[in-house]
């Protein structure tokens, strides 16, 4: 018997439920908008008629790696970042709204023109949100993962960007020996590396451990970059971090110890958590 679109949410939403998958309404809509090529509110002004077998099919299928624990954004392979539609791929973090408070951060502290470093730049979203909000700026990417240099460089293609973000590989400033700039913006791995296998399926599972595991205290990542920092900020550039709600007082004391660095501050995000943290390097 086929079914119209909206019996099939119904039942891939019932059996997303059962399988402990916590918004089971929503992925269904959107898992089988995408497979349909349309938008979710498309399902329901324009879509009263039966599906094709084929399209039942794939809808299976997505619904079956849904129903393992397998994140939406890695099914579709497309994430929103900053009103940006970013491809993510198995080698990249997909990028988290959270991170979004850390762009608004760095906006506030940028200046028309300069030249900023991302590092552990994933699928590109910290750099690629940046550039499109600032023409003057370029940038450098740097991440360790080529899977995920080779990501960040197609999701600046796609976005007419690729011009002025220069992707390199290494570990952290290893590609920049030498170089200064008006801003340094992370999102490390913050995760203590015990925690990791505790997270929730869809990121303990999907995630690369490299963009997760801090190290023991997960800290270990923000100690190197807070270190080696004033040494690549030019006078009165900025560094700004993504850090874990629970990090305020650590990553805070983190950044105070760093020489050369000071107006070291904790943002919270927009329900109060602390989650950027933020130090200026003295002129
Ligand atoms: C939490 S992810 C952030 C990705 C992206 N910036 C975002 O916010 O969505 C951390 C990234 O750091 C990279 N990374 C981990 N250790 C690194 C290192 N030692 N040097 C350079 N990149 C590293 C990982 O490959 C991963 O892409």
């Amino acid at each position: 018997m086929s079914r119209t679109p909206l019996e099939l949410v119904r039942l891939a939403a019932g059996f997303l439920a059962d399988k402990g998958v916590d918004t089971p309404r929503l992925d269904a809509e959107v898992l089988l908008a995408h497979g349909l090529g349309v938008s979710r509110i498309q399902l329901y002004t324009e879509f009263d008629k039966p599906l094709a077998e084929a399209e039942v099919a794939a809808y299976r299928e997505a619904i079956r790696r849904r129903a393992a624990r397998e994140p939406v954004a890695r099914i579709t392979g497309v994430q929103e970042f900053w009103s940006l539609p970013l491809r993510v791929t198995p080698h990249v973090l997909v990028p988290r709204p959270d991170t979004e408070r850390v762009v608004e951060a760095c906006l506030e502290r940028m200046a028309p023109s300069g030249r900023l470093l991302d590092l552990g730049t994933g699928s590109g979203a910290l750099a690629l949100a940046l550039l499109s909000e600032r023409p003057g700026w370029s940038a450098v990417g740097v991440d360790r993962s080529e899977g995920a240099l080779a990501t960040a460089g197609d999701n600046a293609r796609r976005l007419g960007l690729a011009d002025r973000l220069d992707l390199r590989a290494g570990d952290w400033f290893g590609p920049v020996a030498g170089e200064r700039f008006d801003l340094v913006v992370s999102n490390p791995p913050y995760v203590p590396s015990a925690e990791v296998d505790r997270l929730a399926p869809e990121v303990s599972r999907y995630e690369p451990r490299d963009a997760l595991d801090g190290g023991p205290d997960g800290l270990a990542p923000l100690r190197r970059i807070a270190g080696d920092a004033p040494a690549h900020l030019a006078a009165g550039g900025w560094l700004v971090v993504e850090i874990g709600a629970d990090q305020a007082a650590d990553a805070a004391r983190v950044l105070e110890a760093a020489p050369g660095l000071g107006d070291v501050a904790v943002v919270a995000d927009h329900a109060g958590r602390p989650r950027v943290a933020a130090a200026c390097r003295a002129g």
